[in-house]
């Protein structure tokens, strides 16, 4: 006989809301994003108010001063990871589609961190991995940490070109790794799952990274993060 879930997702919402109750207090620039996005189409795939501050948080213990983010969307994640940066810090931020861009840019001004004295967004319109090539080709600087939450087809070469962008000690975080468990099948024909697989068979190849993967429960169901440190 089947063994039943001990915790249903009717309750990991609720644990989720007491959790972001107590620790991620009403943030009018935060929800007027999420209003803008749901008033301008765009999917409800934002991280969750308590990943957001997981993710700042990540910035603030690595000491980041540059973050690469793949994915923008309305730019909910973006806020959180602008407002742990230290002054001087600089988030650049990758997106397809230009609507979504469109929808960031409004949300980053009203949040008060599109481009101040202190803090600079750039965010680049276009394929993630057109203008990944085009930083390396820039010469641009290493990034401190880079937010992968992209296509999810896409991250094996996201992978590949963010190490290229990347120095010892940069922090890679990738979104969405475990997609309701389904990342254990080797036999999905679905291109996020694959390119999920994919993703985690280079990090665990790669001998530059050390890496672990959190699996998460919440308001959005349940899915993970992978936390990889370049090492060398
Ligand atoms: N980081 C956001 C959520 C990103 S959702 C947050 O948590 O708030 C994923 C985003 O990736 C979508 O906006 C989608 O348009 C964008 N995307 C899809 N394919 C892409 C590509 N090839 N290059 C860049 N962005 C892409
Ligand atoms: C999807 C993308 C995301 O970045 C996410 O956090 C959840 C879902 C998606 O494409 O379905
Ligand atoms: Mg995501």
């Amino acid at each position: 006989m089947p063994r039943r879930a001990s915790a249903p997702r009717n309750v990991w919402t609720k644990v989720d809301r007491y959790f972001s109750g107590l620790l991620t207090p009403a943030d009018p620039a935060l929800e007027a994003a999420l209003a803008a996005n749901h008033a301008a189409g765009l999917p409800a795939i934002d991280v969750t108010p308590l990943q957001g501050k997981f993710l700042a948080m990540l910035v603030q213990i690595s000491g980041a001063r540059r973050v690469l983010e793949l994915g923008t969307l309305g730019g909910y994640s973006t806020i959180w990871l602008a407002r742990a940066l230290p002054p001087g810090g600089q988030i650049t931020s990758l997106e397809l589609d230009p609507h979504h861009a469109e929808v960031a840019r409004a949300n980053l001004l009203n949040a008060c961190v599109l481009d101040s004295v202190y803090l600079r967004v750039d965010l680049r319109v276009g394929p993630a991995l057109d203008t990944l090539k085009a930083l390396v080709a820039d010469n641009a600087a290493p990034f401190d940490l880079i937010f992968i939450d992209a296509d999810k087809s896409g991250y094996p070469q996201y992978l590949e070109w963010s190490l290229k962008l990347s120095r010892p000690g940069t922090v890679i975080v990738a979104d969405n790794v475990v997609r309701d468990g389904k990342v254990i099948d080797p036999e999905s024909p679905d291109p996020n799952i694959r390119g999920v697989r994919r993703f985690t068979d280079l990090v665990a190849a790669e001998p530059r990274l050390s890496a672990t993967v959190l699996q998460t429960v919440g308001a959005k169901g349940y899915d993970g993060f992978a936390l990889a440190i370049v090492v060398g």
